[in-house]
């Protein structure tokens, strides 16, 4: 039985398919379409399917539209239409600006926004692309569309996938329907049968994640995307502001809270101007928000806790991005293991609804549950395809015979190499398919890939770590394979790796085994041998405001017009300094 989950209302729009319990693929809109985050997360633009990803995962089965039996959109848009009107018609006026919102809805564009989402199954059908009709397009579709309500959808992504037979379950977001945080305990039992039972939520217009995205834009980034500069700015500053954070943030118990927003400039001085530099009091607005953001959740957790009863927490949501959180939560907090979905922001909610509806309408029987080990879930290239698009690029190349040790040896040697292999991630993690890759070893190597990348310097850059090393370099005793986390580097060491450690000393590490990617574990062994550090520094291979490379073609096109030494592509090197020998030619 195959189940295509759909996240379109907001932003991340993304695909995944799901066939008896198995992730058979999953991908996010942007790449493909180039367009960072896929869309802007306004009402004006809910209509816009990811056609892309669904054909992509389509592609991947080998099947069409015609072979889905279920498709699962994780957003319920029956919660925001007015109640017991019992009629199915909703009002618009043709300019909603100029006239009052109706008392039933919280926007003026609510009207629009629910209208779109109500008929993303006509705009499936009747929307397609040119371009994709060849799998979407079809006379005889048999699949049953279902509206997941959002919260829930990110819930299931963060329970079904886990290790755990039961959990605390926690979502946070900027907001859902009406939920912008729920609480949950969910259950796995006998024949893979998943319950998650919904304990509490908060409401908008209270919530933690648009609190965030507030802040982010008073500090000149921009709201909904640039969440996680926040966080590493917090780092430079004092939280001599937590008296009006205490103010903002009420916690009423029992997992409750109210927001008080009010007016940011009155409390904190004028906003930032996007680029302009920063003062301080912006350093310290972003550290006193990280820290009134730690105690909320550190006590919404222990509350969480004891409600359950359970040791073991998941959570989702586009908070449970903000690695200085989770980490805060990990240290202080009441639960003894915790696993966080990759692809925790919206672009989860495609996973997380195909699941719970796969599961459900098989009434989770006799499949084996699906672990999320590794995210290598989107698209993936054999060596054929590269070396034809290398030949049809006339570009010099030449085939590596020892990948992860030739790799290896140019990091050594300072290069900075493009990282293209495998199947490419799903979630904002590069986890090392689609990543770049430098050495650990030099200082400056920070400074170099923020120049490539144009990011700002105060952005640190996160080591990749061979798993069974990780506890002789960071104070890690646990496995982090999607970087969700920062760990302190031991301080005899900080002196060896000097390019890792952000300025509070910790470092947002991913730790790699031999089963989740043999070949990039391989180079990082490599680069051990070489060196004596069993350790590179890994980024997303994108630059600027762009997605993450997705094909072989934005791969080459961000290395020739990047400061890239070397590109290693399937088993094919192309680099700067002369070494590719062929030119377009096998
Ligand atoms: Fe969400």
């Amino acid at each position: 039985m195959y189940t295509l989950g759909i996240n379109a209302a907001f932003h991340n729009p993304a695909a995944c398919l799901v066939w008896n319990g198995q992730v058979i693929a999953a991908a996010e809109e942007e790449r493909f379409s180039k367009i960072k985050h896929g869309k802007r997360p306004i009402p004006f633009s809910a209509y816009e399917l990811p056609f892309n990803a669904i054909d992509y995962c389509l592609r991947e089965a080998e099947i069409t539209i015609s072979d889905l039996h279920h498709v699962a959109y994780s957003f319920d848009p029956s919660i925001l239409l007015p109640d017991n009107s019992g009629s199915n018609v909703v009002t618009l006026p043709l300019e909603p600006s100029a006239n009052p919102v109706d008392p039933h809805w919280d926007s003026l564009w609510d009207p629009l926004f629910v209208s779109f989402i109500v008929n993303a199954p006509r705009q499936l059908v009747g929307a397609v692309p040119h371009h994709l009709g060849k799998r979407l397009e079809a006379p005889d579709t048999r699949y049953q569309w279902h509206f997941v309500e959002h919260h829930l959808a990110h819930a299931a992504s963060a329970f079904i996938p886990s290790p755990f037979d039961e959990a605390a379950v926690l979502t946070i977001d900027g907001r859902g329907e009406r939920a912008t945080t729920t609480y949950n305990f969910a259950t796995r039992r006998g024949k893979g049968r998943v319950d998650i039972t919904r304990l509490g939520q908060v409401e908008m217009p209270h919530s933690l994640g648009l609190l965030f995205e507030a802040v982010t834009g008073y500090l000149g980034f921009l709201h909904y995307c640039d969440e996680y500069k926040v966080m590493a700015l917090a780092s430079f500053g004092k939280p001599r502001y937590m008296e009006d954070f205490d103010q903002i943030i009420k916690l009423e118990g029992s997992g409750s809270y109210r927001i008080e927003n009010g007016n940011l400039e009155e409390r904190f001085g004028p906003a930032r101007k996007p680029g302009a530099d920063f003062e301080q009091r912006h350093y310290d607005v972003a550290s006193s928000l990280e820290i009134a953001l730690e105690k909320s959740l550190l006590e919404i957790t222990y509350w969480l806790q004891e409600e359950t009863g359970s040791k073991n927490l998941c959570m989702a949501g586009g908070m449970a991005l903000n690695c200085v959180l989770n980490s805060q939560v990990r240290d202080d907090g009441p639960f003894d293991e915790i696993w966080i979905q990759p692809a925790a922001g919206d672009e989860g909610t495609a996973l997380g609804a195909a699941l719970w509806i796969d599961g459900a309408e098989r009434n989770f029987g006799f499949f084996p549950g699906w672990k999320m080990d590794h995210a290598f879930l989107g698209p993936g290239f054999s060596d054929r395809e590269i070396e034809d698009f290398l030949i049809w690029s006339q570009l010099p190349y030449h085939r590596l015979n020892d990948i992860p040790t030739e790799t290896a040896h140019l990091l050594a040697q300072g290069k900075l190499v493009g990282w293209f292999q495998g199947r490419m991630e799903f979630g904002p993690g590069a986890l090392g398919a689609r990543s770049i890759l430098a050495s650990p070893l030099q200082a400056s190597m920070q400074q170099r890939l923020n120049g490539l990348k144009d990011r700002e310097d105060f952005r640190p850059v996160a080591p990749v770590v061979l798993e069974e090393h990780a506890g002789n370099w960071f104070a890690c005793s646990a496995p982090s394979p999607f970087m969700l986390f920062v760990h302190d580097v031991l301080p005899e060491k900080a002196k060896m790796i000097p390019a890792v450690k952000h300025i509070d000393g910790s470092a947002r590490i991913q730790t790699i085994n031999p089963e989740q990617n043999r070949r990039y574990y391989d180079v990082v062994l490599e680069f051990g041998r070489l060196t004596g550090v069993p350790i590179l520094l890994n980024t997303p291979f994108n630059t600027r405001g762009r997605p993450i490379v997705c094909n072989p073609r934005d791969a080459v096109e961000s290395f020739c017009t990047t400061p890239l030494d070397a590109l290693v592509i399937g088993s094919f090197l192309l680099s700067k300094s002369g070494n590719s020998q062929r030119l377009g030619r096998r």
